[in-house]
């Protein structure tokens, strides 16, 4: 089986964003030094406009071949004309109201989507598969996550959009490492104990 890892944005407190979602005010800590890791390890997570403008548009995939996302995540996309925001991956967006997919290389998911990703997972790949986000597919995937990859910048929102839009459950992973950067940005990786 591959795993399902939630790489996700966060602030010390735990939000993605700020109540609408918004994670914008966090791209100010990705400087020199943390793009550099991110390109080196993580570089299918760019956007595939912002790989080109970075040249590392030809980069292999280290770690995913398939990114899933919730659809208002992708409305972001969709927003500014594109349609198609991680070309160098497999996508997959759940959504209940779109109802043609407006690129092919993105699949929507509108029945089971937990069942869904259980397929994904079953899929023979030496890559595994990108949780994208929001919250609220993360939330309905909780279950499924196999492993988190939380980028923490060094501010606080005191409220915002959360991590997991889901019920109270206590749900334990082990810390597997930390990568820790001058401008106070933390990667902390952690897997699911089962
Ligand atoms: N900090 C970060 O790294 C990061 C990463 C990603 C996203 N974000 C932020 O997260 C925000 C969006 O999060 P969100 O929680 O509002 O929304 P979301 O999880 O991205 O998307 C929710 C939508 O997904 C669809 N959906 C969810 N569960 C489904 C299911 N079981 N079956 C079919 N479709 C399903 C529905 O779409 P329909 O309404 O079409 O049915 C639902 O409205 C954005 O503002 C974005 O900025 C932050």
């Amino acid at each position: 089986m591959r795993k399902l890892t939630y790489f996700i944005a966060c602030s010390i407190d735990g939000f993605i964003g700020d109540p609408s979602g918004d994670a914008s005010s966090m791209y100010r800590f990705v400087d020199e030094e943390f793009l550099d890791y991110l390109k080196s390890q993580y570089p299918e997570t760019v956007s595939t406009a912002g790989r080109l403008q970075l040249g590392i548009h030809g980069v292999r995939n280290q770690k995913f071949d398939t990114v899933i996302q919730g659809r208002a995540s992708y409305q972001l996309a969709l927003d500014v004309n594109i349609t198609s925001p991680y070309a160098q991956l497999r996508e997959l967006v759940a959504s209940r109201t779109m109802k043609e997919s407006p690129d092919p290389n993105v699949e929507l998911v509108s029945g089971d989507v937990v069942n869904r990703v259980r397929e994904l997972k079953a899929e023979e790949s030496g890559l595994g598969i990108w949780l994208c986000g929001g919250s609220q597919l993360a939330g309905e995937l909780l279950d499924e996550i196999d492993e988190l990859v939380i980028k923490t910048y060094p501010l606080v929102y005191g409220s915002g959009m959360p991590m997991f839009g889901s019920d109270f459950a206590d749900t334990e992973f082990m810390l597997d490492s930390v990568a820790a950067f001058d401008n106070g940005v933390l990667v902390r990786t952690y897997s699911r104990k089962r």
